[in-house]
């Protein structure tokens, strides 16, 4: 049956692709480049013999704010991008950043990419990829403008949200399983923001200034990784990179991208990252949008054709200033996107806001959530005799889907964690819901609207008290805080200005925690926040952004439904000067931005300095307990073709079934240049029965134990290593050495 269907497809599209151009059916019918069952490489070729210049240019550049020029005449189709990378962004107007007021494009909201990073699940990410996919494709998209992969350098960047932390080998790890599951269904991935777009102080502009070590070693492996697992398209940043901006940057794109990496995809700008003609051409740049431009609202001709890869491209081509292999090989590079997509005759249909994908996201919401204190079992919350339960705080009721730049969506429903706590909870517990502070009351994005009223008339000292005053006659208080996505907290364009959370939650929370030591404190947010309440509150959990099913996800946490088994994908510092971007010049958003700590970034800056964090880098609990024993090596040593077999045994010990993440970090006994103490090379999720016992196996290659030498290039030096296998970055549970010989 689906056989038949794919096949009605193909031929459904060529006949369609006949019949578009103005060409004849028959010209058409013996092209190459119309025949689906030829390889796409030919059909590149074929179309692209037959093009002008013209219709080549016309391929570059946006005709609207998120699509692109097919070629008509050819019954080539234009391109059509979403964002991204959350779920798809509802219809905007042809020219304009405000709805088109669709009716039926709500979407599926997944969870943050933090979230999903934070499951350390590569089979969640591949699930996460083909229900947005599938979404996408639905919407008749052909480019999907994530997954973001920027390293979480500090925590004040707004954006941290969108991507997998801070660590290159859990983002690269995660990533393409992403990718895979986006684009089997014939959508393009458009991995972003490649690279160094670690900050939203001075986005368009900062230069950033980093050492060769660090761009390899801590930026770009991810990228790296998205290429390797064929991404057919990435997102230039907007920020510069060695004085050039980084969508027409020579080193990042020509050099590395599509020198070094091979890569045979398209690069596309971010919205307004391009800058010059002339770079744009000869530096790597192959599709433009989003440049200033209002489209048609003013000027007297199409403000697309003034496009720095429109008319001016044109003018230079015609004077013979710009070679036509260049723009051949760009032109070659958006019809493989096209073929690879919108004519792929194999892609299905996809759905929308369908309950697969409603599950979907719960799940994976459920698996992110990372357990940070549990002290005295206080979770699962045991609902036999409990008579009163209190839920505090904004984000408890505030939908988290709106808002925080373009990732915002819109979504039929959000279920929010009192709604989830409510539902779940039925008659067996009294519910109460308490404000406890106002943070923010805005409802809005690009004209979507929440339709939620949060105007609040109660003083804050009020607020409190209430609170306060409820928590003392609760069973057990759950504060839902943290961040949202307005200005200056978990948004784009903008950095958080403080590290501690706002609106005096701090406050709140130590007086929540002295009427009622029954306390739990949820966060959502995309960073991490002080906690100078740490010690007074038992419970503490990671909630993030988690999307349209938020409360039913974190329900099922708190109850036990789901048995937490997140881990964190950056490190929660005790104060923010114990990170090393900040006291290596972050602030003020100057013209230029010094990456000093080069890659001692994250955990590898606090394991260098002795640093203890508040929650580690790969910390999370459980409501069970794992044992790790019997770690052996098959060998001692290996040489630079060889490889090292681990094996371990880890024991589910507790008294519920749940999952585990070990992890596998290394360290260079000795070397030629400073290297961290230890770096994460892999990890396994394993699921356990109560009392079950697993085998888990790591095999260690010589490229896990490679650095970039600025002189030499990649280099793995002989001598003595150490592995490490660990719960977290710094709950390490066995060593073993081992020698590169
Ligand atoms: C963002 C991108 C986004 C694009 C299109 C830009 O401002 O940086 O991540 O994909 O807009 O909305």
């Amino acid at each position: 049956m689906i056989g038949t269907i794919k096949k009605t497809i193909g031929v459904l599209s060529f006949s369609i692709l006949c019949a578009c151009g103005s060409q004849s059916a028959t010209t058409l019918q013996g092209a190459i480049y119309a025949d689906p069952s030829q390889p796409v490489e030919r059909r590149v070729e074929d179309a692209l013999s037959r093009m002008t210049i013209e219709e080549k240019v016309a391929l570059l550049h946006a005709q609207s704010k998120f699509s692109s020029a097919g070629v008509p005449r050819l019954g080539i189709p234009e391109v059509w991008c979403t964002d991204g990378p959350h779920g798809i962004r509802p219809e905007v107007l042809w020219d304009e950043w405000d709805q088109a007021g669709w009716t039926n494009d709500s979407c599926t909201a997944f969870p943050a990419l933090t979230a999903l990073a934070a499951t350390w699940n590569r089979d969640m990410s591949l699930l996460y990829g083909r229900s947005i996919g599938e979404e996408a494709r639905y919407r008749r998209k052909d480019v999907l403008l994530g997954p973001g992969v920027n390293i979480y350098r500090t925590p004040l960047n707004g954006r941290n949200f969108e991507y997998m932390g801070e660590d290159p080998c859990l983002a690269a790890k995660m990533v393409v399983p992403y990718i895979e599951g986006v684009q089997s269904n014939g959508v393009a991935a458009c991995v972003k923001h490649y690279a160094l777009n670690n900050q939203e102080t001075g986005r368009m502009t900062v230069d950033v200034e980093v050492d060769d070590r660090a761009l390899y070693e801590i930026y770009l492996p991810a990228f790296k990784a998205a290429v390797d697992g064929g991404a057919w398209a990435i997102m230039g940043a907007y920020n510069r990179y060695r004085g050039e901006h980084c969508c027409h940057n020579k080193r990042l794109l020509n050099d590395i991208l599509k020198g070094e990496w091979g890569f045979d995809g398209v690069v596309i700008s971010d919205w307004g990252g391009v800058h010059d003609t002339r770079q744009a051409v000869e530096n790597g740049l192959d599709m433009e949008f989003g440049t200033w431009t209002d489209g048609l609202k003013s000027g007297s001709k199409n403000a697309y054709d003034s496009y720095y890869l429109a008319d001016s491209y044109l003018d230079m081509l015609r004077k013979g200033e710009a070679s036509t292999e260049t723009l051949d090989d760009k032109a070659r590079r958006v019809l493989r996107l096209i073929f690879r997509t919108s004519l792929n005759s194999e892609k299905p249909l996809g759905s929308l806001n369908s309950p697969e994908h409603l599950e979907a996201a719960r799940k994976i919401a459920g698996e992110g959530m990372v357990l940070l204190k549990n002290d005295n079992g206080l979770l699962p919350v045991d609902l036999s005799g409990m008579r009163k339960i209190l839920v505090v705080g904004e984000n408890a009721v505030k939908m988290m889907t709106v808002g925080g730049g373009s990732s915002s969506l819109k979504v039929r429903h959000e279920c929010s964690p009192l709604e989830g706590i409510r539902a779940a909870v039925g008659d067996r517990a009294e519910v109460v819901f308490e404000r406890g502070y106002v943070g923010d009351l805005s409802g809005s994005y690009n004209g979507v609207l929440t339709g939620q009223d949060l105007g609040e008339s109660r003083s804050e000292e009020q607020l409190i008290a209430d609170a306060v005053r409820a928590a003392a006659e609760a069973d057990i208080v759950l504060f839902v805080g943290g961040l949202n996505k307005s200005d200056h907290q978990d948004a784009e364009s903008f950095d958080r200005m403080v590290y501690g959370l706002p609106y005096a939650q701090d406050r709140l929370i130590e007086a929540l925690a002295e009427a009622n030591e029954r306390l739990c404190v949820i966060l959502v947010s995309g960073n991490a926040v002080a906690m100078p309440w740490v010690d007074r509150v038992p419970a503490i959990l990671e909630a993030w952004y988690s999307g349209s099913e938020a409360g039913n996800a974190l329900v099922d946490i708190i109850l036990g439904k789901v048995n937490p088994s997140g881990k964190l994908p950056f490190s929660f510092l005790r104060k923010i000067d114990d990170c090393a971007a900040i006291a290596g010049n972050y602030f003020p958003g100057g013209e230029k931005v010094e990456y000093g700590e080069s890659i001692f970034v994250g955990y590898r800056h606090l394991d260098r300095e002795g640093i203890e964090p508040l929650f580690p880098f790969g910390h999370g609990l459980s409501y069970t307990t794992f044992e790790y024993d019997g770690l052996t090596a098959d060998r001692s040593e290996m040489d630079r073709k060889g490889s090292i077999e681990l094996s371990l045994r880890v024991t589910n010990t507790g008294d519920r079934d749940g999952s585990e993440v070990v992890q596998l970090y290394i360290g260079d006994e000795e070397s030629s240049l400073p290297r961290p103490v230890k770096e994460l090379k892999d990890f396994r999720k394993v699921e356990l029965r109560k009392g079950e016992s697993r085998v888990v196996t790591f095999t260690i290659t010589p490229d896990m134990l490679r650095f970039y030498d600025p002189q030499k290039g990649w280099t793995a030096e002989k001598g003595e290593f150490k592995a490490y296998i660990g719960a977290s970055s710094r709950d390490v549970r066995a060593t073993i050495g081992f020698r590169l010989s």
